[in-house]
This record gives C-alpha cells, sequence and structure tokens, in this order.
C-alpha cells in the first residue's frame, strides 16, 4: 500500500479525500471536524488545508491574492507537467481561464464566457437536451433495469456541452473518457492527468486553427473574434477556455444528475413525492445541489493568512469544501437530512464570489431535463444491488455506478 493510502488515524491532521469510506459518506467527518478543527491539515496528495465551516469557506474566496486561483486542482501536477505548465504561462498567460486566473486577469475572461450561459441562452439547448434524454430512456425502457449512472447521467453533459461548443456530440464518450483522465482518474494518477491534458489541447487546437479558416458562429469562433484589453485572444487562451468549458460541465453535472437518481432510487418516500409533486423540481434540485454538491477546489496559498485560529502556510493548497459548507449546522437547519422543500438554501454548490460557476444556468437546466424526464417515463424504480453502487471522489464527487430496477 502505497503512503498515500495508508488508514486515516486522525482527521484533523492527517485527512484522506481519497479513502473509500470517506467517498461515500464524507458527512460524519465533516460534522467531526466542523466542531473539532475547521480548519483540518493533512501531508497527503502534496499537502493541504481544508476549511469545511460555511463562514470560513465565505472568508476564504474572499481573500486574493493571499489565495491564488493559478492552479485551482487540489492535487499538484506531476514535476514534469508542473514545469510545462509553469513554461506554458509566462509564454501565454493563465493556463485554462477564468477559473486558473486571479485578479485582475480573471475578470475579462469570465465576462467573456459568461454569455455562453445567460437564462437565455440555456434555454436554447433544453429542446436537445429533452430529445438527448428521451433518446436515452427509449433505449434503457424496456430493459427493466439499467446503471443509472452510466447509462443515462454520465451521457447528458458532455452531449450537451459538445453541442454549445459547436463540436459533435456523438462524440459524447470520448469526451467522458478524457474528462475522467484529466480530473477524476488523474488525479492519482500523473501520466493519465498528462496524456489527457494533451489530448484536450490538442484536440482544440485543431479546432481553432480549423475556425480561423472557416468561420461559424459557434462559442470558438466568438472566442477567435473576442478581444481583452482591445488585443486578440491568442490560440493558448482560447484553447485553454474551450478546455475550460469542455471539462468543467461533465463530471460534476453528471454527478449531481446521479447522486439526484441515487437519493431518489434509495428513498421511496422523496420519489413518490416527486411523481405526485412535479412541480417541486426546482425547488428539490437546490436541495440536491446542497446535500450532494460534488464540488471542492483548491488554492495555492501564496501569503501567511490566518483563519479560524489556523495560519495557512504558503507553499501549501487550500480546500474550499463547498460540500462540507452546504451541510454546516449553523447555516443550515436539519443540514443532514435532503428536504426536498426546503425554502431557504443559500447553499454554495457553485462555489462563492468571483469564480462562482459560470455553468450554473446550463447544469440546472441539464438536472431538471434529466430528472423530469426519466420521472416521466421511469416513475417506479429502486436500486437493485446497493452493495454495487460506486462512488468517484476527490475534487468531484459523485456516483458512478447506479443499478436500478423498474
Ligand atoms: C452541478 C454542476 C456543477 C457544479 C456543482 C459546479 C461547480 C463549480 C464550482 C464550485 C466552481 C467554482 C470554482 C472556484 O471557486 O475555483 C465552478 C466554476 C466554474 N464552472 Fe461550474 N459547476 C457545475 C457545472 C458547470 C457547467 C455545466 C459548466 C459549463 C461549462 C461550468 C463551468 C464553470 C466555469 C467556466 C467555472 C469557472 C468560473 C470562474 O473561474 O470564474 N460548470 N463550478
Amino acid at each position: 500500500m502505497s503512503d498515500e493510502h495508508r488508514p486515516v488515524e486522525d482527521w484533523a491532521t492527517d485527512y484522506d479525500i481519497f479513502d473509500p469510506d470517506y467517498v461515500k459518506e464524507p458527512g460524519p467527518v465533516w460534522d467531526d471536524l466542523r466542531q473539532r478543527c475547521p480548519i483540518a491539515h493533512t501531508k497527503r496528495w502534496g499537502g493541504s488545508f481544508m476549511a469545511t465551516r460555511y463562514e470560513d469557506v465565505q472568508q476564504l474566496v474572499r481573500m486574493t491574492p493571499e489565495l491564488s486561483s493559478r492552479s485551482p486542482t487540489i492535487v499538484p501536477p506531476s514535476p514534469e507537467l508542473r514545469e510545462e505548465m509553469i513554461a506554458e504561462v509566462k509564454a501565454y498567460g493563465s493556463e485554462n481561464p477564468p477559473i486558473t486566473a486571479d485578479p485582475p486577469e480573471h475578470k475579462p475572461y469570465k465576462q467573456l464566457i459568461l454569455p455562453f450561459f445567460t437564462p437565455k441562452a440555456t434555454d436554447s439547448y433544453r429542446a436537445f437536451t429533452e430529445d438527448l434524454c428521451n433518446t436515452l430512456i427509449d433505449g434503457l425502457v424496456d430493459k427493466g433495469q439499467c446503471d443509472a449512472a452510466a447509462e443515462y447521467a454520465q451521457q447528458i453533459p458532455p452531449r450537451v456541452i459538445a453541442r454549445i461548443l459547436g463540436i459533435d456530440p456523438a462524440r459524447g464518450a470520448e469526451f467522458t473518457e478524457w474528462t475522467q483522465g484529466v480530473l477524476e482518474l488523474g488525479q492519482t494518477n500523473p501520466e493519465l492527468r498528462t496524456k489527457y491534458r494533451r489530448i484536450i489541447r490538442d484536440f482544440f487546437a485543431e479546432l481553432v486553427a480549423h475556425r480561423r479558416e472557416n468561420p461559424s458562429d459557434d462559442v470558438v469562433s466568438t472566442l477567435i473574434a473576442a478581444e481583452v484589453e482591445g488585443e486578440a485572444l491568442s490560440d493558448h487562451s482560447i484553447i485553454g477556455i474551450c478546455n475550460l468549458l469542455l471539462v468543467a460541465g461533465i463530471d460534476t453535472t453528471w454527478s449531481s444528475i446521479g447522486a439526484a437518481l441515487w437519493h431518489f432510487a434509495g428513498h421511496p418516500e422523496d420519489r413518490r413525492r416527486m411523481v405526485r409533486e412535479p412541480d417541486l423540481f426546482p425547488t428539490a434540485i437546490e436541495e440536491l445541489l446542497r446535500f450532494y454538491g460534488p464540488v471542492m477546489m483548491g488554492r495555492r496559498i501564496l501569503e501567511p493568512v490566518t483563519i479560524a485560529g489556523t495560519e495557512l502556510t504558503p507553499g501549501e493548497k487550500l480546500i474550499l469544501n463547498f460540500p462540507a459548507a452546504n451541510r454546516d449546522p449553523e447555516v443550515f437547519d436539519r443540514a443532514d437530512e435532503v428536504v426536498l422543500d426546503r425554502e431557504r438554501n443559500r447553499h454554495v454548490a457553485f462555489g462563492i464570489g468571483i469564480h462562482r460557476c459560470a455553468g450554473s444556468n446550463l447544469a440546472r437546466m441539464e438536472m431538471d431535463v434529466a430528472l423530469r424526464t426519466w420521472f416521466e417515463r421511469i416513475p417506479e424504480f429502486e436500486l437493485s444491488d446497493p452493495d454495487a453502487v460506486t462512488w468517484a471522489g476527490g475534487q468531484v464527487r459523485g456516483p458512478r455506478s447506479i443499478p436500478v430496477r423498474y
């Protein structure tokens, strides 16, 4: 067993975000840490601090330039990839802006991408998403059983974002493989991370070259025509933005759709309630995002910062644990329960502050369509083998296999 995988004895001083039991159900660890050690620390996976209280996370996201987004992944890349990335950033600027950019560089990039994801723009992809979900269910409904994560949830976001980026939705399975390679499996496997990062960037490099010759009205062409502070974007920036848009919306959204289906498959009362009261979907989706929030983000500590009595040491990472903040009983009544009609729900599943998720409207639309379509066509379903359910964890947490019968 490698040192990184040894069992955890004290979560306050030696947490492991990849511990299999924690990945399955992290709630008890978060409750313990919030009370006993709200800023925990570990030397594993490159070393990091982790904030689990809502108020602390709120304060920390505002601390720039002390806390930097230049490398928002929690596990640092391999030394070779790190060298490569530093050289690129020196030559061309931020890697995947806006998520890897700090102020003042961040704002113009954020402004550039927000128009792609306004409520109106998002709504224009609803019909495509409905068709996609119905086609997926056509292939599943008569089987009486399926894997709701792999055969349904996982299939939706890569095709929707491909459609938005003007790339072929039929290549959805490839985009999923790339995203898993760079984000999910790549977290603990440096070769995969390097390999898939190259594949994604090469793919977009080719696409950018093609669109320069053959402009259209898609996202890539819009980025080619755009300017930041009076200057056209470099290929490096356009590739970085496209890389971000492809990757950011795939395993995040499929984790949320999957977690919702997993919840309903195992909670028949809640499932029946949604069948009876479909108008509750928007409120229920916010609650499912709160409870099963999939995404934690990293920051690089550049200057000493003291939070909740703990000094964060420069050079290490800080984890903004949005999912743990979402279960903070100081902020949410019955924080450890899914309350489908929760009225006051200021969850932070999409982050907060300047880096708040640019794709939240799209994610909500995809969840709404995916869940409504499933419930309309498969209203009765349950876990067929609860022990066979698997979860992926680390920076993005969600179910990867959910065997259900109906
Ligand atoms: C349920 C699904 C999703 C969740 C939970 C989620 C969560 C998050 C979180 C927590 C952040 C903050 C990052 C930080 O503070 O460093 C973020 C940023 C971002 N997300 Fe999402 N996301 C989801 C879906 C999407 C989708 C569908 C897209 C569309 C492409 C997207 C695009 C982005 C982008 C571009 C950023 C960077 C914004 C910035 O740095 O200013 N996300 N997301």
